[in-house]
C-alpha cells in the first residue's frame, strides 16, 4: 500500500509537471511584417520553438499564404495568417499575444542610413503599436523595424498616450549587434563564435553601436581595433552593399530575432538569470537626456528583471561610448517628437 501511495504521488508529480510545463508553453506569438524578408524565416524558425503553441502571422499583403506554408511543418504550433482584408484582422492577430515581433517596415537601399527609413517607418510602427497597445497591452513587444533607436520611442509613446505602458515589456532587439561581435571576433581570432559572448551596447545604427571586447579580455589595437569596431557598426552596410538595392540583413535577423524571442520565452517559461543585451527604457544614462539604452539586461516572467550598467570601459570603448550617447540623444527625441507632434 505505502507502494503504491509513493507510485501515485511520484505519478502526481509528474502529471503536475506535465499540466505546468504545458500550460507555461502555451504562448502565443504575433509577427507583423510576416511575409518579408525577416518575417518569413523567423516565422520558420518560430515554428520550430517547441515553446511557442500559436503563431499569428500578420502583414499587409501574403501572411496567409506564408502560414499556409508553414502550417505544414511537423511541430504542435498552430499557425494563422492575417491581412487586412477584413477590417479586424490585425486585432485577431493580437487578441491573446504573449509576444509580438514588429519586422514590419521598408528597408535600406545602399546609401541610405537607417534615420533615412524614418519617415516612412514610423507611421507604420506606430500604427501597428497602437493595435498592440488597445489589444494586447500586457505582451512583449519586440521591435526590429529601423530605425530601432526612434522607433522604440515611438512604440512608447504609443503605449504611454493609451495609459497602458510599460518600460518592462518594450525590446528593440539588438540582437543582430551581439551576433555579430561574437562571429566577427571569432573571425579574427579563429576561435568557436558559439564561445565568445561579446556585449553591445548603446543603440541600433553605426557610431550607437558600440562592442565591448575588454569585457571578453580582448585587446585589439590601431587598425586592427578600427577595422574590427567599424565592421560591428557597419555590419549592417555590409549585407546591403552585398544585397545590391535588394534589401538588408533577412536572414541573419531572423535567427537573431528567433534568438531573443527564446530568451524571452525561457525566462517567461522560468528559467532564471537569462540575460541578453536589448534597447530598453533604461535609467543608465537619464540625466544625460538618454532615456532608452541597450546593455545586458536580465529577462523574467514579466520582462526586463534587473537592467545592469555597462560596466568596466577601456578608454577607447569610453570615448566610443560618449560618441554614441551625444547620436541616441537625437534619435531619441527625434522618435518622441515625431510621436507627439502625430499621434
Ligand atoms: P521587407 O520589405 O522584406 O519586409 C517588410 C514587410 O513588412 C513586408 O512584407 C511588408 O508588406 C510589411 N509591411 C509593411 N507595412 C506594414 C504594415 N503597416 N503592417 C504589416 N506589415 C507591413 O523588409 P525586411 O528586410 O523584412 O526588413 C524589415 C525592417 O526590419 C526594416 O525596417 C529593416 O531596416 C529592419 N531590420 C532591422 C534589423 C535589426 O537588427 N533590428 C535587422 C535587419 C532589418
Ligand atoms: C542591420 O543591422 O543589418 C539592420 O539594421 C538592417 C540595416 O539597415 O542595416
Amino acid at each position: 500500500f505505502a507502494a503504491r501511495q509513493a507510485t501515485q504521488s511520484v505519478l502526481g508529480a509528474a502529471q503536475r509537471r506535465a499540466f505546468s510545463a504545458t500550460a507555461a508553453n502555451a504562448t502565443r506569438v504575433a509577427v507583423l511584417g510576416a511575409a518579408g524578408g525577416i518575417g518569413q524565416p523567423l516565422s520558420l524558425l518560430l515554428k520550430l520553438n517547441p515553446r511557442v503553441s500559436e503563431l499569428a502571422l500578420y502583414d499587409i499583403k501574403g501572411a496567409p499564404g506564408v502560414a499556409a506554408d508553414i502550417s505544414h511543418i511537423n511541430t504542435k504550433s498552430t499557425v494563422k495568417g492575417y491581412e487586412p482584408s477584413s477590417p479586424d484582422a490585425i486585432k485577431e492577430c493580437l487578441t491573446g499575444a504573449e509576444i509580438v515581433l514588429i519586422p514590419a517596415g521598408v528597408p535600406r537601399k545602399p546609401g541610405m542610413t537607417r534615420d533615412d527609413l524614418f519617415n516612412t517607418n514610423a507611421s507604420i510602427v506606430r500604427d501597428l503599436a497602437k493595435a498592440a497597445a488597445e489589444t494586447c497591452p500586457d505582451a512583449a513587444i519586440l521591435i526590429i523595424a529601423n530605425p530601432v533607436n526612434s522607433t522604440v520611442p515611438i512604440t512608447a509613446e504609443v503605449f504611454k498616450a493609451k495609459g497602458v505602458y510599460n518600460p518592462k515589456k518594450l525590446f528593440g532587439v539588438t540582437t543582430l549587434d551581439v551576433v555579430r561581435a561574437s562571429r566577427f571576433i571569432s573571425q579574427l581570432k579563429n576561435t568557436d563564435p558559439a564561445t565568445e559572448h561579446i556585449t553591445v551596447v548603446g543603440g541600433h545604427s553605426g557610431a550607437t553601436i558600440v562592442p565591448l571586447l575588454s569585457q571578453a579580455g580582448y585587446k585589439l589595437e590601431g587598425a586592427e581595433r578600427d577595422e574590427y569596431i567599424k565592421r560591428v557598426q557597419f555590419g549592417g552596410d555590409e549585407v546591403v552593399q552585398a544585397k545590391g538595392g535588394a534589401g538588408s540583413a533577412t536572414l541573419s535577423m531572423a535567427m537573431a530575432g528567433a534568438r531573443f524571442a527564446e530568451s524571452l520565452l525561457k525566462a517567461a517559461q522560468g528559467e532564471k538569470s537569462v540575460t541578453e543585451p536589448t534597447y530598453v527604457d533604461s535609467p543608465l544614462y537619464k540625466d544625460q537626456g538618454v532615456t532608452y539604452f541597450a546593455s545586458q539586461v536580465e529577462l523574467g516572467p514579466n520582462g526586463v528583471e534587473k537592467i545592469h550598467p555597462v560596466g568596466d570601459l577601456d578608454a577607447h570603448e569610453q570615448s566610443l561610448l560618449e560618441v554614441c550617447l551625444k547620436d541616441l540623444k537625437a534619435n531619441i527625441e527625434k522618435g518622441e517628437k515625431w510621436a507627439k507632434a502625430n499621434p
